[in-house]
C-alpha cells in the first residue's frame, strides 16, 4: 500500500455519473453535499468511498464504530479519495428478538440497495457483532463494487476473580453452575461485569470472531483483521490502512467478484476447520457464495474440512481467548500453517492486491500453545461434519471439536420437545423421563419454524442430570447454536420440522443413531410408519404474518442453502441508474 495512489483510473468512475456533470443535475448533486463543508475539488473525479457503518447503541459490540469510521475516513483522505459515511441496519445479537438472524437478510437488502442507489465507487464495510458481518458481505456481494471488510475486533479477555472468562462460553457454564447451586447470584452478577469489560465483539471463537476470520481468509479483509482487539490501537491502524487501500482498489477496478471466487471460499472453509470456528459460518458462507454466484454446498464443508486439524486452542473448544490469539500471531500464522501443507489456494487474490500466500508466507507464530503446528495439532481432524440420513436428508451439521468424543457414536431414546417453550417448561422438571443416554430433540426452530433459526440448539442439560454430574448429551434440532457454545449438538437439520422434514415426525421413545465417523443421522422408524405420522402432521399457521415477516416466510430458503431469501440470491452489480429529478 502506498500513501497516496498515483495510479490513473482505468475507466470512468461510477460517481462521475452524479458529480461529473455540468448541468442542472450536477448542480443538485454537488450543491447539497457542499453544505457539509465539501469543497469543489472533492468532485474532481477522485474515488468516492462509502463507509458502511453498523454503529448502534442497540448493538453494544459495534458501539465503537464511529471512532473506527473516523480512522477509515482519515485513510481515504490520505489515499486521495472522498469519504462518505452512511448507516445501515445494525443487528445486535443479544438484544434482538426473536433472533437477529431473522433480520440478516433484511439488513443485507438495506446494504445492497444503499450501495447501488448512491454515488459510490468503493465501499468499506464496518462489521462486528455476529450477523452484521454476513449481512454486509451479502449485500456488498450483490452490488459488486471494490470492497474491503473491516471488523471491529474482539473484546479484551474477560476476567473474573483472577481467572479469564470467555463471552458466551462461560455464560453457559456459569448459568449451569447457578442452576446446580455451585455459585450464588451475587457471584453471577460479578462475572457479568468482568466478562464484557471493553469495547468489541465476543472474544471467544464464537460467530463474530469466526466471521472476522472468514473475512480475512476470503481475502476481503486486510491481514490481521480477525484478531487485533478492538481496544488495541492497531485496530485503528488497520481501519486507516483499509481507507487508503480502498482508493487504490477503485483505481485497479478490483471488484468483489474478483476476490470472492470458488478458491476463496475453499480457503475459508479450511480455515474455519483450523480455527474450530462456529457452525453459523456454514450458513453464512453458503449465503454469501449464493450472492456472488459461486456454487457451494454443505458437502464442500465436509470434504474440505475433513483433513484439516483444529490448530487454535481457543474457547469454546479450548482454553485461550482472541486476545491471546492475536499475541500468538493471529490468523496469518494459521494460514501459513495451512498454506505450507498445500491446504490453501495460495494464489487466491486478496484486497491487498497480492495473493493470500504473499500476505502470510512469512507470518510469525509467537506462541505454539495457542497456535499449534499442523503436525502436533490441538485437535486432529476437527472440521465441521455434515450428517445425512432419514432424519436429515438435506443435511445437518455438527462441530466435532466442541463435542464429547464418547458421544460421537451413540444410539439413544429420543426425548422430544415440539417447541422451545415446551423445552424450557419441561427441561428442569424432575419428572421428565430422561437419562444421560437419551437424545434430546427440539423441533420448529429452523428458518421458517422459529421463525429466523434461533440459537437454541444447545438445549440446557436437564437439572436432575446436572445434579448427577452429566455435562453433555446428544442434542438434535433444526436450530442454530451460538458459536460460543459447546457439546455434542446436531444443528441445522434440513428440511426443518416446519417445512415438513422427518424431524417433525419424531416422537418420544423413538431410537436415533448419531455416527459422526460414518456421517450418519438415522431415525429407527420405518418409512411406512413415517408416512402414517405425516398424514396427521399439521404445518405451522403463519396466516397472521405481515410486513417483512411475511416476505421472509414466503421466500426463506432452508439452512443447507444459506437461509437467504430466494429472490436475493445472485448479483446484479451496481449500474448508475436513472436521474431522480
Ligand atoms: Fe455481539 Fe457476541 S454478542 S459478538
Amino acid at each position: 500500500m502506498t500513501e497516496q495512489s498515483k495510479i490513473p483510473p482505468r475507466k470512468p468512475l461510477r460517481s462521475q455519473a452524479w458529480f461529473g456533470r455540468q448541468d442542472k443535475m450536477g448542480f443538485y448533486y454537488r450543491s447539497f453535499l457542499k453544505n457539509t463543508g465539501t469543497p469543489q475539488d472533492q468532485f474532481d473525479g477522485r474515488p468516492v468511498i462509502g463507509i458502511c457503518n453498523t454503529w448502534s447503541e442497540l448493538t453494544p459490540c459495534n458501539v465503537h464504530f464511529r471512532d473506527l469510521a473516523a480512522h477509515v475516513r482519515d485513510g481515504v483522505l490520505e489515499g486521495g479519495g472522498y469519504p462518505l459515511e452512511f448507516p445501515v441496519s445494525s443487528l445486535g445479537e443479544v438484544t434482538m428478538r426473536p433472533t437477529a438472524m431473522l433480520f440478516r437478510n433484511l439488513a443485507a437488502m438495506d446494504v445492497e440497495e444503499a450501495i447501488r442507489a448512491h454515488p459510490l465507487d468503493g465501499v468499506v464495510l464496518l462489521m462486528g457483532c455476529d450477523k452484521t458481518t454476513p449481512a454486509l458481505l451479502m449485500g456488498a456481494a450483490s452490488a459488486n463494487l471494490p470492497t474491503i471488510g473491516v471488523s471491529g475486533g474482539p473484546q479484551l479477555r474477560g476476567v473474573y476473580r483472577g481467572t479469564y472468562i470467555g463471552s458466551g462460553t462461560n455464560i453457559i457454564s456459569m448459568s449451569e453452575q447457578l442452576r446446580s447451586g455451585e455459585i450464588t447470584v451475587e457471584e453471577f452478577h460479578e462475572a457479568e461485569a468482568g466478562m464484557n469489560r471493553s469495547i468489541g465483539s465476543c472474544m471467544t471463537m464464537g460467530t463474530a470472531s469466526s466471521m472476522a476470520s472468514m473475512v480475512e481468509a476470503l481475502g476481503v479483509g486486510l491481514p490481521e483483521n480477525a484478531a487485533v482487539p478492538a481496544a488495541d490501537a492497531r485496530r485503528n491502524h488497520l481501519a486507516r490502512m483499509a481507507g487508503r487501500r480502498i482508493v487504490e482498489m477503485v483505481h485497479e477496478d478490483l471488484v468483489l467478484s474478483k476476490i470472492l471466487t470458488r478458491e476463496a471460499f475453499e480457503n475459508a472453509i479450511r480455515t474455519l476447520a483450523a480455527i474450530g470456528g462456529s457452525t453459523n459460518a456454514v450458513v453464512h458462507l453458503l449465503a454469501i457464495a449464493g450472492r456472488i454466484g459461486v456454487p457451494l454446498s454443505l458437502d464442500d464443508f465436509d470434504r474440505l474440512g475433513r483433513d484439516v486439524h483444529c490448530l487454535v486452542d481457543i474457547m469454546p473448544s479450548g482454553r485461550f481467548l482472541m486476545e491471546d490469539f492475536h499475541y500468538a500471531g493471529g490468523l496469518p500464522a494459521v494460514l501459513r500453517e495451512l498454506g505450507s501443507r498445500g491446504l490453501l489456494h495460495a494464489d487466491a487474490l486478496t484486497v491487498t492486491g497480492c495473493s493470500l500466500w504473499d500476505n502470510v508466507s512469512a507470518a510469525p507464530c509467537y506462541n505454539r500453545e495457542v497456535i499449534t503446528p499442523f503436525d502436533a495439532p490441538f485437535k486432529a481432524g476437527a472440521g465441521i461434519a455434515i450428517l445425512r440420513g432419514n432424519l436429515a436428508p438435506d443435511g445437518a451439521v455438527i462441530k466435532p471439536s466442541a463435542a464429547s468424543p464418547e458421544l460421537m457414536q451413540h444410539t439413544g431414546r429420543a426425548v422430544v420437545f415440539e417447541s422451545v417453550e415446551e423445552m424450557h417448561a419441561g427441561v428442569n422438571d424432575d419428572s421428565l423421563d430422561i437419562d444421560a443416554g437419551s437424545i434430546m430433540v427440539l423441533k420448529n426452530c429452523g428458518p421458517r419454524g422459529y421463525p429466523g433459526m434461533a440459537e437454541v440448539g444447545n438445549m440446557p442439560i436437564p437439572a436432575k442430570l446436572l445434579r448427577q454430574g452429566v455435562r453433555d448429551m446428544v442434542r438434535i434440532s433444526d436450530a442454530r447454536m451460538s458459536g460460543t457454545a459447546y457439546g455434542t449438538i446436531v444443528l441445522h437439520v434440513a428440511p426443518e420440522a416446519a417445512a415438513g422434514g422427518n424431524l417433525a415426525l419424531v416422537r418420544t421413545g423413538d431410537l436415533i443413531t448419531l455416527d459422526v465417523e460414518a456421517r450418519r443421522l438415522h431415525l429407527h422408524v420405518d418409512d411406512a410408519e413415517l408416512e402414517k405420522r405425516r398424514a396427521t402432521w399439521v404445518p405451522p399457521d403463519h396466516a397472521a404474518a405481515r410486513g417483512y415477516l411475511k416476505l421472509y416466510l414466503d421466500h426463506v430458503l432452508q439452512a443447507d442453502r444459506g437461509a437467504d431469501l430466494d429472490f436475493l440470491v445472485g448479483c446484479s452489480d451496481a449500474p448508475v441508474g436513472r436521474d431522480n429529478h
